[in-house]
């Protein structure tokens, strides 16, 4: 019986329409070597928005999609919520223009329905699902379910480091109570501080400083696992099938997942094993400067990394869920849920069975904020996710030469005025088809 649960009860991706191939179009015309990409990153292509995309027409395709597919209408959801920060106005939320959107294609109207738009850079899609959660837990809901939408196109600067790392797309998610894909467990654990290693201070592109971002990442991570410990949370490598974290490109993964390992076989028996193997973790006051910290931490994380437990840990638990985002890049608030998305659809091509099985979910977004909880798969979850069509959607992408590739990033620029022709024809799909007397921007619905 899961009477109780409150969780996700189903969801629907759409990922932008054009692809740009990391390795045979990207690296050659910056003259790199395309390994950095791949193996250094871990990421093949990024997804990028046709001319007509923006972050409404993929919120609202992916919540027409998942709505229609669930049997929904309008009146049965009593909140729609817009994770994203690459919204396009200070004022009128995101959501808004999704309901609108989908109000042309469904009966009814979505009067009744809390609308709201949430900005804390990555971190904002699962700070949605959390006010979803509490708004049912708190008896609030009056039955109905809340649809949470999380939708970015992640741009940045041309040259800058991050241009590898770009992505486009949208996720949309209801939660529910007996929902069929996950439901949320009640500890979570913070890590969180004022950082200024990504921010986008009234502009469209960050401004990144990329090495610092990654120790702060890491920093609020382990911030996060030591509250998550200290709630009472079980935080055993073994005890979960799948560990998710907010993936800005897999490489980034493989160095937080040492952290969530260690952190997790501390006092057991498998870190007993652990120590008397490789030896115990250096500790900054055993040295007299920290470079030389610094070095021994390198090597003693990569003794960890080849022992036969972490590695049948890392194929089992990390590897599933970074399959989809190497073929499409950063996407942002997008980022985990997709992780989610991928680790279970890789469990059910492998047949795993994971129904009432634990999985750990690692979120963060710059600024900067890590939130991790325990989620429980749910019986119907193999169901769900064999209705996601994301392989297909990646296939059908249009595969950008380098300079239409440069066209569409001028297209999006918000400060250049760049006409320029779609490079694919939308069918059963919203569009984004010009501007109205009030400077919004209007949609339209293509058969
Ligand atoms: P970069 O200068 O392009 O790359 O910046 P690099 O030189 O640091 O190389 C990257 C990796 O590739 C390194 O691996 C290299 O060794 C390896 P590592 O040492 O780290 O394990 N490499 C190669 N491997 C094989 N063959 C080769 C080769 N060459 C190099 N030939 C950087 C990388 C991440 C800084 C850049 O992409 C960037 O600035 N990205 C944007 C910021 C970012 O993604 N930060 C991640 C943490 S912050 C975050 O996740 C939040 C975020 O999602 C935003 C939000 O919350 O809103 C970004």
């Amino acid at each position: 019986m899961h009477t109780d649960a409150v969780g996700i009860d189903g969801m629907a991706i759409w990922t932008g329409k054009l692809k740009l191939d990391l390795a045979d179009t990207y690296a050659p015309a910056q003259d790199t070597d395309p390994a950095k990409y791949t193996k250094g990153l871990g990421l093949y292509a990024s997804s990028l928005p046709d001319v007509h995309e923006d972050i409404v027409t993929m919120g609202a395709n992916a919540a027409h999609r998942l709505l229609r597919r669930k049997g929904v209408s309008p009146d049965e959801i009593g909140r729609i919520d817009v994770a994203t920060e690459s919204a396009f106005d200070r004022s009128k939320p995101a959501s808004t223009y999704v309901a609108g959107c989908l109000e042309q294609v469904f009966e009814g109207d979505f009067r009744h329905a809390n609308k709201g738009e949430r900005k804390f850079a990555c971190i904002s899609g699962t700070q949605s699902l959390d006010d979803a959660f509490n708004w049912i837990r708190a008896g609030r809901s009056r039955g109905r379910k809340a649809l949470v939408i999380t939708t970015d196109t992640a741009f940045y600067e041309r040259n800058d480091p991050g241009e590898a790392t770009q992505g486009a797309g949208a996720i949309a998610m209801l939660v529910d109570r007996n929902p069929d894909v996950v439901a949320f467990g009640t500890h979570q654990g913070h890590g969180s501080a004022d950082e200024t290693d990504f921010l986008k201070p009234n502009q469209q592109y960050p401004s990144v400083d990329g090495t610092r971002s990654m120790q702060v990442y890491l920093a609020r991570i382990q911030e996060a696992l030591e509250d998550l410990d200290a709630a009472g949370a079980d935080l055993h490598p073994d005890a979960h099938a799948l560990f998710l974290f907010h993936t800005p490109f897999p490489g980034m993964v493989g160095k937080a997942a040492v952290l969530g390992y260690n952190h997790g076989v501390r006092g057991t028996e498998v870190g007993s094993g652990l120590v008397d193997r490789i030896g115990p973790q250096p500790r900054p006051t055993a040295f007299d400067d920290e470079d030389a910290y610094l070095d021994a931490l390198k090597t003693y994380t990569g003794k960890l990394m080849e022992t036969p437990h972490y590695e049948e840990w890392y194929e089992r638990t990390i590897a599933p869920t970074l399959g989809l985002s190497r073929h499409v890049g950063n996407w942002y608030t997008g980022s985990v849920h997709l992780a989610r998305a991928s680790g279970l659809q890789a469990a059910a091509e492998a047949g795993r069975n994971l129904a009432d099985e634990r999985m750990l979910v690692a979120s963060y977004g710059s600024g900067a904020q890590a939130e991790i909880h325990a989620e429980t798969v749910q019986p119907g979850w193999d169901e769900e996710i064999s209705q996601l069509t994301i392989d297909e959607q990646l296939a059908a992408r249009y595969d950008l030469s380098f300079e239409e590739y440069e066209a569409i990033h001028d297209a999006h620029n918000h400060n250049r005025e760049t006409p320029l022709s779609p490079q694919t024809t939308p069918e059963g799909e919203f569009v984004f088809d010009g501007w109205g007397g009030m400077g919004e921007r209007t949609y339209a619905y293509v058969e």
